[in-house]
């Protein structure tokens, strides 16, 4: 058991106080986080009492702390989950050989920009919901917004960590670039399009936590497999804390659905919006919309980068030890690409397909949570159901990108997709519909009439408790 030291500047488990130059180096990098966090973290609320929590050790069992904190004063720290001892690199042309505690030569380069573009993520998503604390539904909503946020500014911690410890000079000028970037910023933009893309309200909130924080669990997922252990180790352990984001977007939405559910009930023409609520088809747009910004996130269809990664040992597969084979040299994934304006179906060796075989196993845990929305709605004996466009549908990056695709995957002509693109994604009317929604509830126990009551409160407690104290 590595021992956990909560009283250090910056608490952690990996022994800081130990290596005097990494601590003195990190300490110097803390005073310029709390400024990025001061600048770009969510606007006001940082002198407010918030019920949140705190992760204080690696233990699957109690690893975290409850209780209330002001949002500068979080005890950001460094947690790695406990090493498995004789790890061996499980897949890939290393398979079997001990996995690396430092950085191979060979493969610092691509190590530092997988560490630099996942660290990214972490920054930008707060910084794309800084806005969101003023029109939270209800204080736990706030609550959890927060919660977020702080991890997330943990996340950027771990990433940093590993730069620092692991990439000399190279690894401390990216920890300060990962301060500079902006999400949004037409110079310094954080690295990818999702993270770029505006989080305006709760509903884009609500997706983001469900469909791009569920992005970043199998990224995290695919390098914890990684034969450079210290980063296996730490994705982890964030994988912990993740889990809580994607709970935070998928019964938001559920909550949003049954409240939706409960209007239409109300309504016998069905305008959900004469009553102030969100309707169906508004929420399908909204999912429409993040699904698609998330699924690029994966990368291209057929990567080569992706099969380096693989063959290397740095980035596996989701579950990687349920393949039987783990070198994936002789299969191949049949996949539909483009050619001559028609879609064909092509066998791409596997190694190229690592992406679209993470992305695989994304969706389908997506379509899980579309399930348990759609049981809202059968339960309240509606008609309406949401569902996941198409793989192909409002793509970026990839075989896809830029093409007409609907919803239900077909190709269509560029002028009709142009003609019905209303149909599929948040027009502006939409968007000043859900604007006209964000109006702050600041009293403990009460909601926004557009979201339902999550069923529980925080750690047992219930809804009523005031998870934020405002005055
Ligand atoms: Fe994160
Ligand atoms: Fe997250």
């Amino acid at each position: 058991m590595s021992t956990v030291d909560l009283t250090a500047r910056i608490p952690n488990n990996v022994d800081l106080a130990e290596d005097k130059r990494l601590l003195r180096a990190l300490e110097q990098w803390q005073p310029n986080y709390l400024d990025w966090w001061m600048q770009m973290g969510p606007t006001d609320f940082q002198t407010r009492d918030i019920y949140l929590r705190t992760a204080i050790s690696v233990d699957a069992e109690g690893w975290a702390h409850f209780d209330y904190v002001k949002m500068p004063d979080y005890r950001w720290g460094i947690f790695l989950a406990e090493p498995v001892a004789d790890r061996r690199i499980g897949f890939g042309d290393a398979m079997g050989q001990p996995s690396w505690s430092v950085v191979p030569g060979e493969h610092r380069n691509v190590l530092r920009r997988l560490i630099v573009t996942q660290g990214d993520t972490e920054p930008a998503s707060v910084e794309q919901q800084r806005m969101l604390g003023h029109t939270a539904p209800s204080l736990y909503d706030l609550r959890n917004l927060f919660q977020v946020n702080v991890e997330e500014g943990r996340h950027l911690w771990a990433m940093v960590y590993l730069l620092h410890r692991h990439f000399g000079r190279d690894g401390r000028e990216e920890a300060e670039e990962l301060l500079q970037r902006r999400s949004g910023s037409p110079d310094k933009p954080r690295i990818l399009g999702a993270f770029n893309a505006p989080i305006e309200n709760w509903l884009d909130f609500f997706m983001f936590t469900m469909f791009t924080d569920r992005d970043g669990k199998y990224q995290l997922l695919a390098l914890a497999e990684s034969g450079f252990d210290p980063l296996a180790r730490t994705t982890r352990f964030m994988l912990t804390e993740e889990a809580h984001h994607m709970f935070v977007g998928e019964s938001g939405v559920e909550r949003i659905v049954q409240r939706t559910a409960e209007l239409m009930k109300q309504e016998t023409n069905g305008d959900v919006r004469a009553l102030g609520g969100i309707d169906l088809p508004t929420i399908q747009k909204y999912l429409n919309l993040w699904f698609a910004l998330s699924l690029d996130l994966f990368g291209g269809e057929i990567s080569s980068n992706a099969a380096s990664f693989f063959a290397a040992g740095l980035k596996g597969r989701y579950k990687e030890e349920s393949y039987p084979d783990h070198l994936a040299l002789d299969q191949s994934y049949r996949m539909s690409v483009l050619e001559d304006g028609r879609v064909t179906e092509v066998e791409v060796p596997l190694r190229n397909s690592m992406n679209e075989v993470l992305r695989d196993a994304y969706v389908e845990d997506c379509q899980r949570g579309v399930d348990r929305w759609n049981k809202r709605l059968q339960e309240a004996g509606l008609e309406g159901r949401l569902s996941l466009p198409s793989k192909r549908f409002y793509r970026h990056i990839g075989l896809y990108a830029e093409q007409p695709f609907d919803v239900d995957g077909r190709l269509l002509g560029k002028p009709e997709w142009e003609r019905r693109r209303d149909e599929w994604l948040p027009t502006e009317a939409d968007r000043a519909y859900i604007a006209s929604l964000q109006k702050p509830v600041r009293e403990a126990g009460k909601i926004a009439n557009w979201i339902g009551k999550p069923p529980r409160g925080i750690k047992g407690l219930p809804f009523e408790y005031e998870y934020v104290r405002l005055d």
